[in-house]
């Protein structure tokens, strides 16, 4: 009778998990917003592949996920390489036969003046935040349009897509490619039920922002009408949801995530 009841409990707990069977997979998952969205993937029942550029990372997420007792595979690569990026694909669907979900949030955003901008700092940054997507979402829409059962692409794009950063004038351009590479996209795939949106946060704690010290933090925070700068999990909320059936009547959508910072005059 107990066995019974368990059963029942998990079959009720399984029924609500919103990415129950499916395989997602999460580029720059090794830290940061990206760990962040795989762990929330894998508490909602998917099983998550964690592409990131450094090995071990990508194994600290897996462990973290596992320990949790959700499931992923570690994959290192570099999201801007399209050897790399066939690669990815290939192991997914070698050890899960199916691709249901992509989100592309790896990216960096080295800071330098625009006037000592090299032409491969430019490169760099375009290759990572916007060539990435490209590729990534080539590969997985391929899979998806034979799966013939849709799909979801979101990438996390940056408020920097709509307002102006100096010293990020790269950075800004490749995430404004990102939004209008969405609603193109979205056009594309949408007689084949694959949703392709983003979602573009403000200002988010994570490894990549580094340490604050308590005066510049205190400077941001005074930018946000909700008083307090972004959390992973912030983010992530907004990928899953997405990522979810219940977003299953939007596509080509630029979600803000930043807290009111961008509705201020
Ligand atoms: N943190 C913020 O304030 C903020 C704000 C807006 C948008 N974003 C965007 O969110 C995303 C994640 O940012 P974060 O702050 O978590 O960054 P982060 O630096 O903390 O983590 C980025 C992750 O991406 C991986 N990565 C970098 N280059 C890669 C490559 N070539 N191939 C594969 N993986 C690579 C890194 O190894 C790391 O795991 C980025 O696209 C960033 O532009 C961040």
């Amino acid at each position: 009778m107990a066995s019974i009841r368990f059963n029942y409990y998990l079959g009720a707990w399984g029924d609500c998990m919103e990415l129950s069977g499916k395989v997602a997979v999460v580029t720059g998952a090794g830290r940061g917003i990206g760990e962040e969205i795989a762990v929330q993937f894998a508490k909602e029942g998917a099983i998550v592949v964690v592409a990131s550029l450094h090995a071990q990372e990508c194994d600290d997420t897996v462990k973290k996920i596992s320990a949790a007792r959700g499931r992923a595979i570690p994959f290192q690569c570099d999201v801007s390489c399209a050897k790399d990026v066939k690669k990815l694909f290939e192991k997914t669907l070698k050890e899960f036969g199916k691709v249901d979900i992509l989100v592309n949030n790896a990216g960096i955003f080295p800071f330098v003046q625009f006037k000592d901008m090299t032409e491969e700092q430019w490169d760099k940054v375009i290759d990572v935040n916007l060539k990435s997507v490209f590729l990534c979402s080539r590969e997985a829409a391929s899979s998806m349009v034979k799966q013939g059962r849709g799909g979801k692409i979101v990438s996390v794009s940056s408020i920097a897509s709509i307002i102006g950063y100096p010293n990020l004038v790269h950075y800004c351009a490749s995430k404004g490619g990102i939004n209008a590479f969405t609603r193109a996209l979205a056009l594309e795939l949408a007689p084949s039920k694959i949703r392709v949106n983003a979602v573009l946060p403000g200002g988010v704690k994570t490894p990549g922002v580094g340490e604050l010290d308590e005066k510049v933090l205190k400077g941001i925070e005074s930018g946000v009408p909700l008083a307090r700068m972004g959390q992973p999990v912030d983010i992530a909320n907004a990928v899953l949801f997405l990522a979810s059936d219940k977003a299953d009547y939007i596509t080509g959508q630029t979600l803000v995530v930043d807290g009111g910072s961008t509705i201020k005059d």
